[in-house]
């Protein structure tokens, strides 16, 4: 699916968004009650590769599928939130009939304003406006929290996967069709970074400079005095950034796992037969802002 076709879908649906029969529950809040349809919750949470070890927080939980779910096919806990006092109830009646209550709970809480630090995943099917609004929020949660959303993504926030689903039950939004995006918060690296890398025998100084748009890093690196630009991508804590390969400047791959202020990995240098790896540690000397300052919080 390419992502201009689900961009079209999205505008094409957000002026129907979420039309329900009026015999239904409508939910409380910045968006009505519409259940997530069953086969989209388990999509959802095999995205997010939901396990034991898992805390999930659905915001806006209505009757508790996402998060009982995550419990009984996935052994994780957590909790969701809702404003909705008859969908909270419904939602522990349902952890309860699950044998999961030990697991999960629902609360009373308005979604802008849960402490969301505890989550290793985040589930959502909110309007495209609220999904902005907590975007800056979901940005500073710890890097490798999952984030998986139905039907509305998280803007220019380009996701890890996207789905599109066949669900002929569903009438809203784009009836018949369910989209899912799952993100990974990234950890941070824009400002200043220093390496002194063994090549050979030889120890070579570099300092980067990097840039950063949610996953998306670029800037330079000055390796031996010479400026080359780097471009790279951040997935929890991992990331990998490639300089040069033109110009006469050999192809450097860095690969690393990045700690606070510290980076540890490798860097290949060059290609084919020829290339040499060694060992990669970075300090960061200097902080910078994400390049979008809406999504600092
Ligand atoms: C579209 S439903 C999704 C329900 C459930 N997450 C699912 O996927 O089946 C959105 C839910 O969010 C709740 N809601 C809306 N605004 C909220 C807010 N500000 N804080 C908490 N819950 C909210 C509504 O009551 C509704 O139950």
């Amino acid at each position: 699916m390419k992502f201009a076709s689900v961009m079209g879908g999205i505008v094409m649906v957000i002026g129907s968004a979420f039309v329900l029969p009026a015999a239904a529950q409508e939910g409380r809040g910045d968006v009505v009650y519409v259940p997530t349809p069953q086969i989209v919750v388990d999509t959802m949470l095999e995205m997010a590769k939901v396990g034991p070890k898992d805390y999930l927080i659905d915001l806006g939980s209505g009757d508790g599928r996402i998060v009982v779910t995550a419990a009984t096919r996935f052994g994780a806990s957590g909790f969701g939130v809702d404003l909705d006092t008859y969908l909270l109830k419904l939602a522990n009646q349902n952890a309860q009939k699950a044998g999961v209550t030990g697991k999960v709970h629902f609360v009373e809480e308005n979604l802008f304003t849960t402490d969301l630090s505890r989550a290793t995943v985040i589930t959502s099917y909110l309007l495209p406006e609220m999904n902005l609004k907590l975007r800056p929020k979901l940005m500073s949660l710890k890097p490798g929290t999952r984030i998986v959303a139905h039907d509305y993504h998280l803007g220019e926030w380009d996701p890890e996967e996207q789905r599109e689903l066949v669900v002929p039950e569903k009438k809203v939004g784009t009836p018949g069709i369910s989209y899912v995006f799952s993100y990974v918060v990234p950890a941070r690296v824009p400002g200043k970074w220093q390496s002194l890398v063994n090549i050979g025998g030889r120890e070579t100084p570099m300092e980067f400079n990097l840039q950063q748009e949610f996953q998306e890093v670029e800037g330079r690196v000055e390796i031996r005095d010479r400026g080359v630009d780097l471009r790279g991508r951040i997935l929890g804590e991992r990331i990998r950034l490639v300089a040069g390969g033109r110009g006469g400047v050999p192809r450097h791959e860095f690969t690393g796992q990045i700690g606070d202020g510290s980076i540890t990995g490798t860097v290949i240098i060059g290609e084919g037969a020829s290339r040499q790896q060694a060992a990669w540690t970075a300090k960061q000397v200097q902080r910078g802002q994400l390049k979008r300052a809406s999504d600092e919080q």
